[in-house]
């Protein structure tokens, strides 16, 4: 059955020129850009889409990074599209994200409070669907 997803490309990705490239892999991989928009998002849109992470030492510096620029809201759609974007972007951390991921090619430590990671994808089927529904 075809899902969707929602992939944010953070201020970080933004500010480098990134979105194409970005979406390009996206695209290529072969998966389809159902919605998307360029925004600033408020803090509240930030806590709801970032809950679980209240309370977390990083809590705060991701919410100042995710605050410092435009971010790209995607709803990138296809058959397993939520697990596929996850290996697309690669995990968490830049450094060790492998070559041939989004995060593991274009990103690194750049010494930061938060890492910061170029791509926001989708964990799960229930989170795709809320987080679609606040971004969209
Ligand atoms: P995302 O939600 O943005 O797609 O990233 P993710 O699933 O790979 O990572 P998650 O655990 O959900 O964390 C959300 C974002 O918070 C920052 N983070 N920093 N230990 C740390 O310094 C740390 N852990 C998480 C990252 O920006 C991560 O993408
Ligand atoms: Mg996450």
């Amino acid at each position: 059955m075809t899902e969707s997803t929602l992939v944010l490309i953070k201020p970080d990705g933004v500010r480098r020129n990134l979105i194409g490239e970005i979406i390009r892999r996206c695209e290529q991989k072969g998966y389809t850009v159902a919605e998307l928009k360029k925004i600033k998002p408020t803090r509240e849109l930030l806590a709801q889409h970032y809950a679980e992470h209240e309370g977390k030492v990083f809590y705060e510096p991701l919410m100042e990074f995710m605050l410092s620029g435009d971010i790209v809201a995607i709803r990138l759609e296809g058959n397993r599209v939520i697990e596929g974007f996850r290996v697309l972007a690669g995990p968490t951390d830049p450094t060790t994200a492998a070559p041939g991921t989004i995060r593991g090619d274009l990103g690194r430590d750049w010494g930061t409070k938060v890492v910061q990671n170029l791509v926001h994808g989708s964990d799960s089927a229930e989170s795709a669907a809320r987080e679609l529904s606040l971004w969209f």
